[in-house]
């Protein structure tokens, strides 16, 4: 009874010290709500871009005419702005300083494509807290991450910003950045807004045309497109920043039933939304606003806070409220978004001092987690004859136009941080590797070099080595935004330099350090080892190094598919199951006879020249050890609604190499009020196993897990029966099946 009365007392005590703190909170943005003219509220809600600290800046920002500037990392030029702000406007209300930090502020981490890879929520959350640390060392109090736009398609630049194809593994790793960059007090001193993007369904662009219309309907939009951001904000944060494109004809900037209806009233999403760059004003190209004004208009009225620096609400609000076409309290509510942040953040108390406060930036420790997740974010995706591992004591010849990147290896959104920190394979290799023989030869300049004339150089270096390791892929420009691609093969003459370099005989190892999967089918037959990891960051290079000659063993998973033909595309693992499913072998093209008759292939959907299957399936990785999956069993043939199952397995690795495994488990909910997809990856989890150790591997599944936005459009689990799996890639083999009962 003791216990019981002293939990009580305890909730109690929690439920009033936070409703004590929202009230204080509340009472403090009503204080100066109240003090503040229609320009000064319509100034919190405007964000410019920086340029320079000149006099009209000034002027705007002791007029109280700025809420947030974006582009600025310099601690000295903030912390004045910063100044003049609390100290010579009329409310001395502070600004938000947003950035880019998307995988690192100086310390630059894996892609984020490529810390998805790693299957690890924690080294995700380390990464974003170390680019909090680094970028608030420079005054910046907003990042605009994590993106959390689900992508199906590789020909999309951006899918190297998105934590891939699927929404389970996408909700955790994003939420796990939000953590990391927010911690659990805004007002932290390292902590930083976080700015979930871009909501929503932007990664659907049709044809992977960046900034292209999607057309996403209800039930996927809140199975697949939704959650993401429903996950992210569960877990605080802070700010939303609206997507370019139009979904069935409404841009997001002017969705009022997204900003509205899901975000406030079905989320209780208490932060602000900012828009992107232009997709406020670009409105008026979409067709839908006639101008600025109705920009302004359709954009306040939808529930869009913040403008970025297209400057319609400054223009036009204070009059569109005189008009009665906004009213008081469409931006009175704005602003409490706004100015809530800014207290959580800590914003009104932090002291700025205008001098650069020293900042551990390229810290032993940063790099260290830095090589960490580039080591996870590596996948292993063939190893033919146990090419590696490389032995010590063989002749190495170093080939290729990314052995040596410093930019490159960076990959996009990289705009604070200095290439010459970068640790490129060729480095790592001279510096951790001094025993080894090498001989290097990049042969082509870039990835796009289609200059040939260098290729003699690598075959000789690769006859005067044992194994020659050859580093191919993408130039970080060739990914990231608005740069889409419509053929996804190693570009320019890559595949030639592989197959010229593979003539002269000796084992090939292809490194292929890349923004996005591409098709490289064609080039397997010219590598016995192929090891693809997504720009890896400041410490690829020593990462890299490190896998190839034993020191770490592969345990990346691929996050998204890789297909064998750009015309697969959209080809993902969590698909429906259609009417004609093509099972098992499909007849190809070269196998058709002459005159075949009409139906003599089966009527099921595949392709004739590249079949039905992709090259390489989603969650899939190799390693150095070999595990194996047995013993799948259930605790229960069936579970009633709000029962949970447990699904257990033995995992062994059945090698004389320690290694970890990303077991994961996968559902398929067989028969739903709308078709269920034919699985779903519902558990995750590294499994670390000494060489010949063995483990019960277990995952809980409640029936929550197995919720859906059905027919009714409510969500929730459905009884019937499901199909479970566990393994080691989506293709997992062991399979059960439970019935869950009302
Ligand atoms: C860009 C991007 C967005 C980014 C913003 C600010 O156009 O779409 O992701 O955060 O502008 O740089």
């Amino acid at each position: 009874m003791k216990n019981r009365n002293a939990v009580l007392i305890f909730v109690l005590f929690i439920s009033l010290t936070v409703f004590a703190s929202k009230k204080s909170e509340d009472e403090k943005i009503e204080k100066i709500l109240s003090q503040m003219t229609i320009e000064e509220k319509v100034g919190q809600m405007n964000q410019q871009n920086f340029n320079a600290l000149d006099d009209n800046l000034i002027n705007q920002l002791k007029n109280g005419q700025i809420g947030s500037l974006l582009n600025i990392s310099d601690k000295t030029a903030i912390d004045k702005i910063q100044r003049i702000a609390k100290t010579e406007s009329r409310l001395g209300i502070p600004l938000i300083m947003g950035r880019d930090v998307i995988h690192g502020f100086k310390t630059i981490f894996p892609i984020p494509l490529g810390q998805a890879a790693s299957f690890n929520p924690s080294i995700v959350e380390s990464g974003a807290r170390i680019a909090a640390i680094e970028a608030s060392s420079a005054g910046i109090n907003w990042t605009f991450t994590p993106m959390l736009d689900i992508s199906r398609d590789a020909r999309w630049g951006r899918i190297a910003e998105s934590l891939g194809e699927d929404t389970y593994l996408a909700s955790i790793l994003g939420a796990a950045m939000v953590k990391g960059f927010q911690t659990n007090d805004l007002s932290n001193p390292t902590s930083i807004a976080s700015c979930v993007k871009h909501f929503v369904g932007y990664g659907a662009a049709e044809g992977g045309r960046d900034y292209n219309s999607t057309n996403i309907p209800p039930y996927l939009m809140r199975n697949v497109y939704l959650p993401t951001f429903e996950a992210s904000i569960k877990v605080g944060a802070a700010t939303v920043m609206t997507s370019f494109n139009d979904n069935d004809g409404i841009p997001s900037s002017g969705n009022k039933y997204l900003l509205r209806n899901i975000l406030r009233d079905e989320w209780k999403f208490d932060g602000f939304v900012v828009s992107d760059w232009g997709s406020m004003e670009e409105m008026i190209t979409h067709g839908f606003a006639k101008d600025r004004k109705q920009v302004a208009q359709l954009s306040a009225n939808a529930g869009l806070d913040m403008e970025m620096q297209s400057g319609t609400y400054m223009e036009n609000l204070p009059q569109l409220v005189k008009e009665g076409k906004v009213s008081v309290k469409v931006i009175n509510d704005a602003v409490r978004n706004i100015l809530r942040i800014k207290f959580r953040l800590g914003l009104f108390d932090k002291n700025y001092t205008e001098k650069n406060v020293p900042s551990e930036f390229y810290s032993p420790d940063h790099l260290l987690m830095a090589k960490k997740a580039a080591v996870q974010s590596a996948i292993l995706l063939k190893n033919d004859n146990n090419t590696l591992p490389l032995k010590k004591g063989l002749k190495v010849a170093i080939i290729g136009p990314l052995a040596d990147a410093p930019h490159d290896q960076l990959g996009t959104w990289v705009l604070d941080a200095e290439k010459s920190h970068t640790i490129t394979p060729l480095k790592a290799l001279q510096t951790d590797y001094p025993d080894v023989q090498y001989v290097y030869e990049p042969a082509l300049a870039f990835s796009r070099d289609l200059n040939k004339e260098h290729f003699s150089k690598a075959v000789i270096a690769a006859q005067k080595s044992d194994v020659a390791i050859v580093f191919l892929g993408e130039e970080s420009i060739l990914s990231g935004e608005a740069h889409s691609l419509s053929n996804i093969n190693l570009i320019g003459v890559q595949s030639e330099l592989l197959e010229a370099v593979k003539s002269v005989g000796k084992p090939v190892v292809l490194v292929i350090i890349a923004g996005r999967p591409l098709t490289i089918e064609r080039d397997l037959k010219n590598a016995d080892a192929v090891l693809y990891i997504f720009h890896p960051g400041k410490m690829g290079g020593p990462a890299i190094m490190d896998l190839i000659f034993g020191k770490e063993n592969p345990s990346g998973k691929l996050p998204v598919t890789f297909v064998r033909e750009v015309g697969q595309i959209p080809m993902y693992y969590n698909h429906n199951n259609t009417g004609r499913p093509a099972i098992g072998r499909v007849t190809r093209l070269n196998e058709i006879p002459v005159e075949a008759i009409q139906h003599s292939l089966g009527n099921t959907s595949f392709y004739l020249d590249s079949g039905n299957e992709p090259l390489y399936p989603f969650g899939y990785g190799l390693s150095y050890s070999r595990f194996e999956y047995s013993n799948l069993s259930l605790s229960a043939q069936q579970i009633k609604m709000g029962d949970s199952i447990t699904i257990r397995a033995t995992l062994r690795n059945n090698s004389d190499v320690d290694g970890t495994e990303v077991a994961q488990l996968y559902v398929q909910d067989i028969v739903g009020s709308i078709i269920r997809p034919v699985k779903e990856l519902k558990g995750f989890r590294r499994v670390l196993l000494k060489a010949n150790e063995s483990k019960v591997i277990e995952f809980v599944l409640s029936a929550n897990d197995l919720a859906f936005w059905g027919l009714d459009r409510t969500l929730k689990a459905e009884s019937g029966d499901f199909n479970v799996w566990i393994g080691g890639s989506s293709v997992a083999p062991l399979k059960a099946t439970f019935t869950l009962i009302p």
